[in-house]
C-alpha cells in the first residue's frame, strides 16, 4: 500500500475485499462541497497564521474549486481506491496543481475533517427540513381557515367521541409539527460548534486559528474538547431523533388520511396526483403516498438505532465504525424531506366531503356528554348523570334512535330533571359552541388558536 497517502510503514497492498469493506467514498461523496468548504477555510486558515504561504495557498484554493466544479459537473471519477470523500478530493488536487497540495492537511487529521464536514452537511439538513416543515404549516392554517366551520366526529379509541370542527382537528398536526420545528433548530444550536482543528483528538502543534474557522463555516464557536470534538456524534443523534418524532407525527397523519380516504368513512378525497390504481381491480384508488409515508418511518426510526448501536460501546477517541455514521443520516434526510415535500400538496389539494363528515358527527351518540353536563347544571352530580346519561343512551340504541329523536317521555323514563330545552342540547352545533374552554373546539376558541399559530408562525 505504498501508493497510499497512508501508505509509509506499509509492505503489501490492501486486500481488494478489505479495500471494498474499509471504503465510504459510494457514499460519503454525498458531503463533497461541505469537504472542500472546510478545506478552503482550512487553507487561509494556515496561510493567515503563516503556517503556509499565500501563494500556496492561492494554489489550493483555486485547485479546490476546480475539484467542486468537476464533482457539480459529474465529471469526477470516484473510485474505491481512493477511501473516501477526504482523500479523493485531496488526490485530485495534487493532480492539478502538484505538490503543494500536500500542505493542505497540516494541522488537520481525517477525524476533524470528517466530523467537520458531517456537521456541515447536518446544519444544511435541518435548514432544508425546517424549511419544508414550515410549508406544510402554512398549508394547515391556510386549511383550517377555509373550513373553519365545518363539523366532524371526534374520536378516542376510533369511536365517536364529541364533535369537533375539522379545523380543530387539522391544527393538532400543527402544534405538532411546529413542535418538530423547534426541535430541530435546538438541534441546529448545539450543532453548530466547530471541531476543525482538534486534530486526530489531541489537537496540534501548529499554531492554528480555530475562531477564524469556526467563523468563516458559520458555527457560533469552536469546540471545547478535541477529544470529544472527533468522537462526538450526538448532533446525529438529536438530529435523527428529532427526525424521528416528526416522521411519527407524519406517519400519524397518514393513518387518518388513509381511514378517512376509505369507503366507509368518505370524509375526505386524496388527489389523484398522489394516490395509485390496482393493477387487477379498476374501482380502485389507493392511498400509496400515504401509506408510504407511514411504511417508511420504520427505516427512520431503524436508523436512529443503528447508529445509537453503533455508538454504544466505542472507546474515545475516533473509531472505525463511526464511518457508519453517515448511511444512515442521508437516508433519514432523503426520507423525511420527501414526506414533507409530499404532504403539504397533497393536503393542500385534498377534497372535503363535508356532508359525510357533519352527518356522522351526530351519529354514535356524540352528543351524550353534553346531556350529562345539562343534567349537572341542573344539580346532579356528575357520576349520577353519566349513569343516567348511560341508561337513556342503552334504550335509544335499543329503540334505534338517536338522542335528539327521542320523545320527551322517552327521556323522562330516566330522569325528572330533563325539559324541553333539552333538544338545544343534543345538537352538535351545540356541543361545540359550549366547548369554549381555553384551547377547546368552539369556533371562538379555534379563532384564537389560529391567531396565535400565526403569530407563532411569524415570530420563527
Ligand atoms: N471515512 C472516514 C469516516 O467516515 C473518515 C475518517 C477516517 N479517519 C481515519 N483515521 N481512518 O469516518
Amino acid at each position: 500500500a505504498k501508493e497510499k497517502p497512508w501508505g509509509g510503514r506499509f509492505e503489501l497492498s490492501t486486500d481488494k475485499l478489505a479495500e471494498e469493506f474499509n471504503a465510504s467514498i459510494h457514499f460519503d461523496k454525498n458531503l463533497y462541497c461541505y469537504d472542500i468548504e472546510g478545506s478552503i477555510t482550512h487553507a487561509k486558515m494556515l496561510a493567515k497564521q503563516g503556517i503556509i504561504e499565500q501563494r500556496e495557498c492561492e494554489l489550493i484554493i483555486k485547485g479546490l474549486k476546480q475539484v467542486k466544479d468537476e464533482i457539480d459537473k459529474g465529471e469526477f471519477v470516484f473510485e474505491t481506491e481512493d477511501e473516501d470523500i477526504h482523500m479523493a478530493v485531496e488526490k485530485r488536487l495534487s493532480k492539478i496543481i502538484g505538490p503543494v497540495a500536500g500542505k493542505l492537511h497540516t494541522a488537520r487529521s481525517r477525524n476533524d475533517q470528517v466530523a467537520t464536514d458531517f456537521r456541515l452537511y447536518v446544519r444544511d439538513q435541518i435548514d432544508n427540513i425546517k424549511k419544508g416543515i414550515l410549508d406544510l404549516l402554512g398549508v394547515i392554517i391556510a386549511k383550517a381557515e377555509d373550513n373553519i366551520d365545518l363539523i366532524m366526529p371526534g374520536y378516542t379509541h376510533l369511536q365517536t367521541a364529541q364533535p369537533i370542527l375539522f379545523s380543530h382537528w387539522i391544527m393538532a398536526y400543527f402544534h405538532m409539527l411546529y413542535r418538530d420545528y423547534t426541535r430541530f433548530d435546538d438541534c441546529r444550536k448545539r450543532l453548530n460548534y466547530s471541531p476543525l482543528g482538534s486534530g486526530a483528538l489531541a489537537g496540534t502543534t501548529f499554531p492554528i486559528d480555530r475562531d477564524f474557522t469556526a467563523r468563516e463555516l458559520g458555527f457560533t464557536a469552536p469546540t471545547e474538547n478535541s477529544i470529544d470534538s472527533v468522537s462526538d456524534r450526538d448532533f446525529a443523534l438529536e438530529f435523527m431523533s428529532a427526525a424521528a418524532i416528526c416522521q411519527m407525527h407524519l406517519s400519524r397523519w397518514a393513518e387518518e388520511l388513509i381511514i378517512f380516504s376509505s369507503s366507509e368513512f368518505k370524509f375526505i378525497e386524496l388527489s389523484d396526483d398522489f394516490c395509485t390504481g390496482s393493477s387487477i381491480m379498476p374501482q380502485k384508488k389507493n392511498p400509496d403516498m400515504a401509506e408510504l409515508i407511514r411504511g417508511k418511518t420504520g427505516r427512520v426510526y431503524g436508523n436512529l438505532i443503528s447508529l445509537l448501536t453503533t455508538m454504544k460501546g466505542l472507546p474515545l477517541a475516533y473509531n472505525k465504525d463511526m464511518q457508519e455514521d453517515k448511511e444512515p443520516v442521508f437516508d433519514t434526510v432523503n426520507t423525511l424531506l420527501t414526506s414533507l415535500r409530499i404532504f403539504a400538496p397533497m393536503i393542500s389539494k385534498v377534497t372535503l366531503n363535508k356532508e359525510k363528515m357533519y352527518r356522522s358527527a351526530q351519529l354514535g351518540y356524540s352528543t351524550a356528554t353534553d346531556y350529562a353536563d345539562y343534567l349537572v347544571t341542573k344539580g346532579v352530580p356528575f357520576r349520577d348523570a353519566h349513569h343516567i346519561v348511560g341508561e337513556t343512551v342503552a334504550y335509544a340504541i335499543k329503540a334505534g334512535k338517536d338522542l335528539s329523536e327521542l320523545t320527551i317521555e322517552e327521556f323522562k323514563q330516566f330522569t325528572d330533571l330533563v325539559n324541553i330545552d333539552i333538544y338545544d342540547t343534543v345538537t352538535v352545533e351545540s356541543c361545540i359552541k359550549k366547548r369554549n374552554s381555553f384551547g377547546g373546539t368552539s369556533y371562538d376558541a379555534v379563532k384564537v388558536q389560529l391567531e396565535n399559530a400565526k403569530r407563532l408562525l411569524k415570530a420563527l
